[in-house]
């Protein structure tokens, strides 16, 4: 009985491996290596993690090390220090770790004075008995293990945030703060309200209030020695309700790490991913023999299934997915391409394998043609 199951088992993952092979370069398992995979954001996080983990550091560490790179960045406004902040104009940060060698894990949300999270998720896993720490007591748990308070919101970030404010309309077409501002409108309006910014600026606050982003970075990595640690952070939806958490510090959601198994993490709207428990669903698919695209195919066919398939309604949000497998193989999925007229998008994803960082396209759900 048990040599059947063994060899059903065995049937099963060769299969997905032939599979695999077939997909293409990206899909060849070739067994634990030293290898990175990062959202499109994560080309210096990975570049970090990859020297780290070549001289020898533990796995986690390398990948916090890594998106402390963008959570520091102040041009970076979707993740840590200058994020877009909620509707009340304060910038609040969520983030969690995983550790695949010593399965634990930590996570932080809602934190409002500290540039990096994603380190401070890992003193909840290292330094207590809990795992998950919100708000002001996880500011107050920062503060005890000697991080510096400071102020997230940039005069940038703060700009882009006054220029949202001003133009959001209630169903009679009033603004909370003027009359003033359309935000479809030209930048040329924007430049009366405030005259002492650049275009250039005024234009970049424009899209994002217009077009508010869910940043976000998720890095995972694997080691020679098949160790395996994931992390994501955030400033998670701009103009969020004051409170509002994603799915970035969600254990399960935004990321899972399971040491047999393999890793997986999110970006995009995660009220989406939080309703499949998308890493944790990608990592179970994983386990049971599916490759890192089509686990997360599957977990993105869920997220659709959710809304009946209707691409109208679909086609209001974005996330993707990225998975590595123990043995290497990994993936970058993505809800929708786009394509209008000649332009094309194609969301990408970052991969390190020892080299230079680079891009790969992410295999798409659904093509949208405007
Ligand atoms: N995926 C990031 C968020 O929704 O907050």
């Amino acid at each position: 009985m048990a040599s059947r199951i063994s060899r059903r088992m065995w049937m099963k993952s060769s299969a997905a491996l032939t599979a695999a092979a077939a997909a293409g370069p990206m899909a060849v398992a070739q067994g634990p290596k030293n290898i990175v995979i990062a959202s499109s954001n994560g080309k210096e996080a990975c570049r970090k993690a990859m020297e780290m983990i070549k001289a020898g550091e533990d796995t986690l560490d390398a990948v916090v090390a890594g998106v402390q790179t963008v959570e520091l960045d102040p041009t970076q406004h979707g993740v840590g220090y200058a994020g877009l902040p909620n509707e009340d104009g304060v910038v609040e940060l969520d983030a969690s770790v995983m550790h695949g060698p010593s399965r634990r894990c930590g996570s932080v949300a809602g934190v409002r004075m500290v540039k990096t999270p994603a380190r401070l998720a890992k003193l909840v896993m290292t330094e207590t008995d809990h795992v998950m720490m919100v708000g002001q007591g996880a500011d107050q748990f920062a503060k005890d293990m000697g991080f510096k308070l400071e102020e997230l919101l940039t005069d940038e970030s703060r700009l882009a945030w006054l220029v949202w404010k001003k133009s959001v309309r209630d169903k009679k077409g009033h603004t909370n703060w003027s009359s003033e501002v359309e935000t479809g409108n030209a930048t040329a309006e924007l430049k009366e309200l405030f005259p002492n910014v650049d275009e250039k600026t005024l234009a970049w606050a424009r899209e994002m209030a217009i077009h508010p982003i869910t940043g976000t970075i998720n890095c995972l990595a694997l080691n020679s020695k098949g160790e395996m640690s994931g992390v994501t952070t955030t400033s998670g939806l701009a103009w969020k309700i004051a409170g509002r958490i994603g799915d970035s510090p969600i254990i399960g959601a935004g990321l899972y790490v399971d040491q047999d198994v393999g890793g997986a993490g999110s970006t995009g709207r995660g009220e989406e991913n939080i309703r499949i428990a998308g890493a944790h669903t990608i990592v179970e698919n994983m386990r049971h023999g599916m490759t890192p695209q089509e686990a997360s195919l599957d977990a993105l066919k869920r997220i659709s299934r959710n809304f009946k398939d209707d691409k109208a309604r679909l086609a209001q949000f974005d996330i993707n997915f990225y998975a590595l497998r123990k043995d290497g193989l990994y993936a970058g999925t993505t809800l929708w391409t786009y394509e209008s007229g000649a332009q094309k998008y194609n969301p990408v994803f970052t991969v390190n394998d020892g080299g230079e960082s680079r891009h790969e396209k992410c295999v798409p759900l659904y093509e949208r043609r405007a």
